[in-house]
Formats: structure tokens, C-alpha cells, sequence
């Protein structure tokens, strides 16, 4: 029996949209229902739902789509779709909720209840999509969707295999999407690898970096290889350094049980600043595609120098928030956050220098900090320029003259800013460094899209350009765990703190000076 997709307030607007145009051309996915599991928990209530009713009100959702909510919690699905209602009313980017909208959504959000490794709960689930197919015309096409604690990956993925979830009919598509962690180190990220293209091919596995989602990080590539000007500047020859820095003023929000065991690095530098990483320092691909985007990407994380673990204290610096003051307000101390143990060495801090050997970036130090609890929300990549080789005007210049910077900032404040110095007015050759700025939200007065609803879409649309491959993962643990040797062959009952509020530990600082360099104040 033929379906006709039920029409609906989600279907595909006939115009197009002109801020989609440009790098891609708008295109709507095929009828799909997406599975999610994990449905009850926190990703799905805060990202998930909303950024899926976001593109219903965009009108970017397929006719017919239909999410099925998997999880433990016994639930109807009356009760599971009012639970989004909220979701999306509090975390929604358009708001208020458009009641004709919200109808027509919900109508396609069902809940199946089950356990993760019981095969058998999978029944329910064929049955369910059976149905949406039916009903809805879904095609067939769904998308898995890992929003579990990560020990349940695998598992899911093996059932999915044992009840032939991951094939469909001729024409269809199956796909998987994976959130982090993937992966605690190398070698389990490699055994879930393993797990998971023993059942979904690779181009089926999209595996999730939300910063890849952010507007102003897809902007790199734009502002990287859609300019003549800045790309022959873009290496050794004309950068000093290179600092990127990922600030929260958040603590770990009730994660500590998760946080314990991964701290900075594993939670903050193996995925996002290695992504940044990777654009900042990659070379063009020959198209703007999944494949040739990711290829080169990797060959950054390659060229990324090992440190060796005699070596990591020159390296990196680690250290852990102590209580403070966070926007006014006095916070607790690491240790004193709930499910964290009273003497935990885990770092809430991490500042790196690492070294690419490659043709354009040898000896360029790329300088990376994150923390938790610093005084404010903040990403940006800077790049310093070398100084003029020759300063003219130094004699007459009362204040230090600044190097050139180039900063992207990726959020909150999304734009770019360039630094240069201009003569001050007036009868002596007096400089002064002023800077030059692109503010996304005056340029353009609209709001960036939340990084989940540009991923999911995607996903849908089966482009994988934004999401991370399987090599890419494995390197950057590679990367990570030669770190973490280094912090283990020398392990500390004390680690340096910081107040909150403040912007990490003095050894940061001295880590900076060492080498005749000081951190932006973003
Ligand atoms: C997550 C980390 O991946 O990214 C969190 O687990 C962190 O600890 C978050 O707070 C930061 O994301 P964003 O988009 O707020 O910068």
C-alpha cells in the first residue's frame, strides 16, 4: 500500500531562505522517524527537543517526522509529549511556543519503554517504527540517536544489529548518531569504533562535536577560504602564536559523578579544542565535503608533536577550582561539589602548548586553555602576528606598541576583530592599537541557530561534513593520552588551585612568560 505523508505545519516552505544560501544550498531531508534514546534524560529535554521544534518552526522538518523517545522510565506517551511540551516552552530559541506548531509536532512524538540491553525491549521498538512507516510514510529512513550514559553505545548498537535496525528497505537509509564521550581513552574509543562499524558502515556514523554546529565555528572555514587576504598569512612565516581559549564561568552543574573521571581535558580538549584546533591549523580541502573537510582536519591531529611524559610539566599546566566568586556570587570549591571526592586531583583547568610539525606551522606554538569557573563565558581563537620587522616609531610611542591580532570570537560574542596600531592625532608620531571589528548580530540582526538544530539537520540530509570520523576521534585521544601518561608518571596529591572567578592558576601565567608571552584577556 502507497502513503501520502501526512501534510503538516512542518512541511517544506516553497521559498527559499536567502541567509541559507551561499556555502549550501537549502534542501529539505526525506520522511524519516528518528529514534532517541535516552529520551527521558537531560540532553534531550535541554537540546534535543527544543532544536527539533526550532526546525519544525523553520520549516526545515520533512512531512511526516516522527520521533520515537526511547528510555527506562515508564511512561505514556501522553505523559512523554508533555515533558517536551515543557522542554521546548523553557529551552526553545522561538519562543513563545506556537500552539499550531507545538500540535502538529507532537502528534508525531511517541515513547517506547525499554531497557538498553534487553534485546527483547527492541520489539516494541521495530513494531513502532513499523507503524510510523505505515501511518506517517517515514520510508524507512531512521535516525538512531545516542543520548544515553555512554556505557550503554555499544549495547544499543548491537541490538539495533540483532533486530536488523541498522538495514531497511531498498533506497532507505539507517543512521547512527553518537554523543561524546566517545570513548574514555584510546583504546575504548577504538573498541566502541569497533563495536560500531561491525554493525553501521562509517558514512552511517555521525558522531556529535555541538562546537562543529556553532555558526561562528562553520565560520572559520568560511573566513579561512572564502578570503584572498588572510589565508597567505595564515602560517609560520607571518604568526607569532596561536592562542585558543574555552572559558566557562559554569562549575560542573551537578556532573561531578561524570567530571571525576574526566576532568579539562577529557571532557573539553580531546573533542572541542581539538576541533578548533583542527580549523584553525588545517590546509584548504579540495571541496567543501565531508571526506576531503575531514582528511585534512586529521592530518593536523597527526602532525600534532608528542610530548613526552619526562617532558608534560613543560607542556602543560593543570590545576582545579577553590571556592570564589563567580559574577558576584560566592561559590563552593571543586572538591566541595556534589559527588566529587574530598581529595580529587581532577583538573577543572588545562592550558597546553603544542607544536605542529608540518610545513606551515613548524615551530608556532598553539597555546590552548580551558576552565571551568573563570570569570566569564568566552571562546576565541586568537592569532598573533609577528611584529614589524623594523619599528620606525619606537622613540616617540609612550605605551608598548601591541603585536597584531586577529581574533574570532565563537562565543558569546560572535564576530571578528583585528588589531592594528593607527597614529594618534595630533603633532608627534604617537601610536595607539584600535581594533577593527564584524559583529555577527549587527551584521546580519538575527540569531544564530542553536549548534544542535544545524547537526540534526544535517544528519538528516545525510551530511556528514560537521561531524567528527572515526580517525579524527582516535587521534585526538592519541593526543590526550600521551598527556595524561606524562600527568601519571608523576602523580600529585595536591594540584595547583585557583579562585573562582579568577583566570586560572599563576602557573599558567609563568607558563606564558616563560616564553616571553602573555594570555589575552578575552
Ligand atoms: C560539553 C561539556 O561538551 O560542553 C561541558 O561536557 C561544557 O562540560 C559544554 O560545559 C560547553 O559547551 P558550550 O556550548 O556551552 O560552550
Amino acid at each position: 500500500m502507497s502513503i501520502t505523508p501526512p501534510t503538516l505545519a512542518t512541511a517544506p516552505a516553497p521559498t527559499t531562505n536567502p541567509l541559507r544560501e551561499g556555502l549550501r544550498i537549502e534542501r529539505t531531508p526525506a520522511p524519516c522517524a528518528m529514534v532517541i534514546f535516552g529520551a527521558s534524560g537531560d540532553l534531550t529535554h535541554r537540546k534535543l527537543m527544543p532544536a527539533l521544534y526550532d526546525l519544525a518552526v523553520e520549516r526545515l522538518l520533512p512531512a511526516g517526522f516522527s520521533i520515537v523517545g526511547f528510555a527506562r522510565q515508564d511512561m505514556s506517551t501522553s505523559v512523554f509529549r508533555a515533558h517536551m511540551r515543557d522542554a521546548v516552552t523553557q529551552y526553545a530559541r522561538r519562543a513563545p511556543l506556537d500552539e499550531a506548531i507545538w500540535d502538529s509536532f507532537a502528534a508525531g512524538l511517541t515513547y517506547v519503554r525499554g531497557d538498553f540491553t534487553d534485546v527483547h525491549a527492541y520489539d516494541a521498538l521495530v513494531a513502532e517504527l513499523e507503524r510510523l512507516d505505515r501511518e506517517r510514510g517515514t520510508l524507512g529512513n531512521r535516525l538512531y540517536y545516542l543520548a544515553t550514559p555512554p556505557e550503554f553505545y555499544g549495547p544499543i548498537a548491537e541490538n539495533l544489529g540483532r533486530c536488523g535496525l541498522q538495514h531497511g528497505p531498498a533506497g532507505s537509509w539507517q543512521r547512527l548518531i553518537v554523543e561524546k564521550p566517545f570513548g574514555h581513552d584510546l583504546n575504548s574509543a577504538r573498541t566502541l569504533n569497533n563495536t560500531i562499524n561491525s554493525i553501521f558502515d562509517e558514512q552511517a556514523v555521525y558522531r556529535i562535536d555541538h562546537y562543529l554546529g556553532k555558526e561562528t565555528v562553520q565560520n572559520i572555514l568560511a573566513f579561512r577560504f572564502a578570503n584572498g587576504i588572510f589565508e597567505p598569512l595564515w602560517s609560520r612565516q607571518y604568526v607569532d602564536h596561536v592562542q585558543i581559549t574555552v572559558a566557562e564561568s559554569l562549575g560542573v552543574e551537578g556532573r561531578g559523578g561524570y567530571y571525576e573521571h574526566a576532568g579539562a581535558i577529557r571532557d573539553m580538549v580531546q573533542n572541542h579544542m581539538m576541533q578548533l584546533l583542527s580549523l584553525i591549523a588545517m590546509e584548504p580541502p579540495i571541496e567543501l565535503a565531508a571526506d576531503p573537510v575531514r582528511d585534512e582536519k586529521v592530518k593536523v591531529l597527526r602532525a600534532v608533536r608528542p610530548i613526552q611524559p619526562a617532558l608534560t610539566h613543560r607542556f602543560t599546566v593543570r590545576a582545579q577550582y577553590d571556592r570564589g566568586f563567580v559574577h558576584g556570587s560566592e561559590v563552593v570549591g571543586y572538591r566541595d561539589e556534589e559527588r566529587v571526592a574530598a581529595d580529587s586531583t581532577t583538573d577543572t583547568y588545562v592550558a597546553l602548548k603544542l607544536f605542529l610539525d608540518n610545513w606551515r606551522w613548524a615551530g608556532v606554538p598553539f597555546y590552548l586553555r580551558t576552565g571551568k569557573r573563570l570569570p566569564k563565558r568566552v571562546t576565541e581563537v586568537a592569532i598573533q602576528f609577528k611584529r614589524a620587522p623594523h619599528l620606525l616609531f619606537h622613540a616617540d610611542t609612550a605605551e608598548p606598541m601591541e603585536p597584531n591580532v586577529l581574533a574570532l570570537g565563537i562565543q558569546p560574542n560572535e564576530g571578528i576583530s583585528l588589531k592594528f596600531a593607527v597614529k594618534v592625532p595630533g603633532p608627534t608620531m604617537q601610536l595607539r592599537s584600535v581594533n577593527m571589528a564584524f559583529n555577527y548580530g549587527s551584521a546580519f540582526n538575527i540569531t544564530s541557530p542553536d549548534a544542535y538544530e544545524r547537526l540534526l539537520l544535517d544528519a538528516m540530509l545525510g551530511d556528514s561534513t560537521l561531524f567528527t570520523r572515526r580517525d579524527e576521534v582516535e587521534q585526538a585521544w592519541r593526543i590526550v593520552d600521551q598527556i595524561v601518561a606524562g600527568w601519571e608518571t608523576a602523580p600529585v596529591t595536591e594540584l595547583p588551585t585557583y579562585a573562582a572567578g579568577t583566570w586560572g592558576p599563576q602557573a599558567a601565567d609563568r607558563f606564558m612568560q616563560d616564553d616571553g608571552r602573555a594570555w589575552r584577556q578575552p
